[in-house]
């Protein structure tokens, strides 16, 4: 029998990385680790003080096949889209963006004071959904309900479910759940997750201990993926903690991946780069929407 409450499997440090046109961040997981996050792809945390690491942003570039979702902790995002669509992504907020048959956007992280943090994740599509039509969902701080726990823990709802609230992201494919979660020092934390299902954490800031055992603690920066079981048991060490807790149902899928496209098979992606090359990529536009 398994132990209901989930074990770490897997650490990951985060790779220093240099993506887009030369932004500095760390990346957590990627295509070196498919499939043992299925179905997450991906997951950079961008964050720096300097404007050098991080203006250069992310240029025009296409994406298919996938789901992205940007998640701003501090500092603005601005983006625009081929389906029309611009705007700023600003601390707190979300933008998750279903690429669906094919998107081409750009992603530019603005000048800030302070600092620049945030993540981006990528949910893998399912086979049937990866030509879809692109859909685009922008969320502001003041749609994610938080729910404070008996014990003082503080959790911001971005999808899925947790003490009776939900999420505003909702039907998405691969069930997810995705949870920015604040503890005080020494309190615990419990989160009931399929078992089945994948699930991971990223340690935002502070040291957490998870699974109830005696672990080491998961750093700020550190990303665990847990075993088998159908909860995860966090409690925060030394001083308060915050970190990211995301599942989803797995695709048990092939996964063919060429950069920013992921599909199902080699000639997928060809096909992909002949389109992109022939003009023919784009298969669904729309006229830009006034705001
Ligand atoms: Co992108």
């Amino acid at each position: 029998m398994t132990d209901p409450v989930r074990s770490i499997a897997h650490r990951f440090p985060g790779v220093p990385t240099l993506e887009g046109a030369g932004v500095r961040l760390r990346r957590s997981f990627s295509n070196n680790e498919v499939p043992l996050f299925d179905p997450f792809l991906l997951l950079d945390r961008f964050g720096s003080s300097n404007p050098e690491d991080y203006l250069a942003g992310f240029p025009w570039h296409p994406h298919r096949g996938i789901e992205t979702v940007t998640y701003v902790l501090d500092g603005e995002v601005e983006h625009g889209d081929t389906l029309g669509n611009a705007g700023v992504i600003g601390s707190g907020d979300v933008q998750w963006m279903n690429s669906g048959s094919g998107i081409i956007h750009q992603e530019m992280p603005k000048r800030s004071e302070g600092t620049m943090s945030g993540f981006q994740l990528w949910v893998n599509l399912p086979a049937t959904e990866k030509m879809s039509l692109p859909a685009y969902r922008g969320l502001t701080r003041a749609d994610f309900p938080e729910v404070m726990t008996d014990a003082g823990a503080r959790v911001k709802v971005v999808a899925g479910t947790f003490g009776g609230s939900e999420g505003p992201v909702k039907g998405i494919p691969v069930d997810p759940t995705y949870l920015d979660v604040t503890v005080p020092a020494g309190a615990p934390f419990d989160l009931t997750t399929p078992s089945g299902y994948t699930a991971f954490a990223h340690a935002i800031s502070g040291s957490v201990q998870f699974d109830g055992h005696d672990a080491d603690p998961v750093a700020a920066g550190e990303t665990a993926l847990f075993g088998p079981g159908d909860a995860v048991r966090a409690r925060a060490i030394g001083s308060d903690a915050r970190f990211l807790l995301v599942s989803g149902r797995p695709l048990h899928e092939p996964v063919a991946w060429y950069g920013p496209i992921v599909m199902n098979t080699q000639a997928q992606l060809l096909e992909a780069v002949r389109e992109l090359r022939g003009g023919e990529f784009i298969k669904h536009r729309r006229p830009i929407v006034e705001e």
